[in-house]
């Protein structure tokens, strides 16, 4: 298939570009290169042996995404442009309503005027704010707790919408759980700007001398050593699960939305033990209080991406531990 990637240069959509490309797809990019580094790409097209252009464009540039469209006949789209780091969305909530749901606009705009409808959109766990109950499943009530995952609430809410108006489009709504890990080659990985923001990179700064120590947000959540738990799932489980989504777009029913989990909690301090022993030393931590809009505990139910995709993680705690610190310590200094 011809498929387009919108933030394709970033971590999970590197990753999946390279998977496409495996499985035999044509890729083409849209990035604007806000938060990544056509390195990546450079990357792929050597780990794939095969070309992968980048057209430099933001979502938000309409007659530029119209040109593309109309100079390319692409089949599907994969969508995964857009900012993700939620302190920064509570402080500049307009910034992520104009980049993230004004962005999908304008390419659902062109999509539809171009006819290429079929569409994988990046949603995410955050969509179930403080979940009901675990592991989580699909039909659980909706809800945002900040700015950054109220704009995935509402491109899901313009998804199904759109799919209600016209049954011509099938929409897979994926929802991750927490990614990490990187490519086992030790090219590809996550490269975040400034001090990270997510536990997996933080803690590989601390691996590699970077940051003196890891802060752990709370050890007084009810959990069984007090520490947070969430599903952690190896970026290239990930990447693989938007190829399966990709070959069975046409089968589903309008817009569907899927968890992509592994199913399994990890504690911090699981995880914390499991990066100390990919990287031979014990990484030290220190508690502070609770991190504010943190839930105890998340995890999937990933069974309903399993029935229709016939998909699901196969990469464990050691794999996701092991890949990282390659890629940290490979690549000390990012792309
Ligand atoms: P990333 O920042 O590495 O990748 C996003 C890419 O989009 C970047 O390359 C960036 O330059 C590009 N981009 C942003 N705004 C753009 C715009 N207006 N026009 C063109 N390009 C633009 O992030 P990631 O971790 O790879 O996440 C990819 C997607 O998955 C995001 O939508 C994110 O919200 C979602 N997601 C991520 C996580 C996670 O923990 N990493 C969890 C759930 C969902
Ligand atoms: N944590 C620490 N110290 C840190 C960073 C994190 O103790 O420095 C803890 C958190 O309190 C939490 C766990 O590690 O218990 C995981 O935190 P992350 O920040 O890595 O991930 P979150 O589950 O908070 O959120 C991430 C993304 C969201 C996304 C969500 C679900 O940041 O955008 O996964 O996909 F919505």
């Amino acid at each position: 298939m011809r498929i387009l990637v919108t933030g394709g240069a970033g971590y999970i959509g590197s990753h999946t570009c390279l998977e496409l490309l495996s499985a035999g797809h044509e890729v083409v990019v849209l990035d604007n290169l806000s938060n990544a580094s056509a390195e990546s790409l450079r990357r792929v097209e050597q780990l794939a042996g095969r070309p992968l252009p980048l057209q430099v464009l933001d979502l938000l540039d309409a007659p530029g995404v119209g040109r593309l469209f109309a100079e390319q006949r692409f089949e599907a789209v994969i969508h995964f442009a857009g900012l993700k780091a939620v302190g920064e969305s509570v402080a500049q909530p307009l910034r992520y309503f104009q980049n993230n749901v004004a962005g999908t606009l304008v390419l659902l705009q062109c999509m539809q005027q171009y006819g290429v409808k079929r569409l994988v959109f990046s949603s995410s766990a955050t969509v179930y704010g403080d979940p009901a109950r675990v592991p989580v499943t699909e039909d659980l009530p909706l809800s945002a707790t900040n700015p950054y995952g109220r704009s995935k609430l509402h491109i899901e809410e313009m998804c199904r919408d759109l799919a209600r108006s016209d049954p011509s489009w099938r929409i897979a709504l994926l929802r991750y759980f927490n990614p990490v890990g990187a490519h086992p080659s030790g090219r590809l990985g996550e490269d975040p700007r400034g001090v990270p923001n997510n536990l997996m990179p933080y803690l590989l700064h601390v691996a590699t001398g970077r940051q003196p120590h890891l802060k752990v947000f709370g050890n007084d959540w009810p959990t069984p050593d007090g520490t947070g738990v969430r599903d952690y799932i190896h970026v290239v489980d990930l990447a693989k699960g938007h190829v399966a989504a990709v070959a069975k777009l046409e089968s589903l029913d309008g817009c569907v939305a899927l968890n992509l989990g592994t199913g399994k909690g990890i504690s911090v301090l699981q995880m914390v033990a499991a990066l100390s022993a990919a990287c031979g030393r014990p990484l030290p931590y220190r508690f502070e209080p609770r991190r504010p809009g943190d839930v105890a505990t998340t995890w999937a139910d990933p069974s309903k991406a399993k029935q229709l995709l016939g998909w699901s993680a196969e990469r464990g705690l050691e794999d996701m531990c092991a890949d990282g610190w390659r890629w940290a310590e490979q690549n000390p200094n990012g792309y």
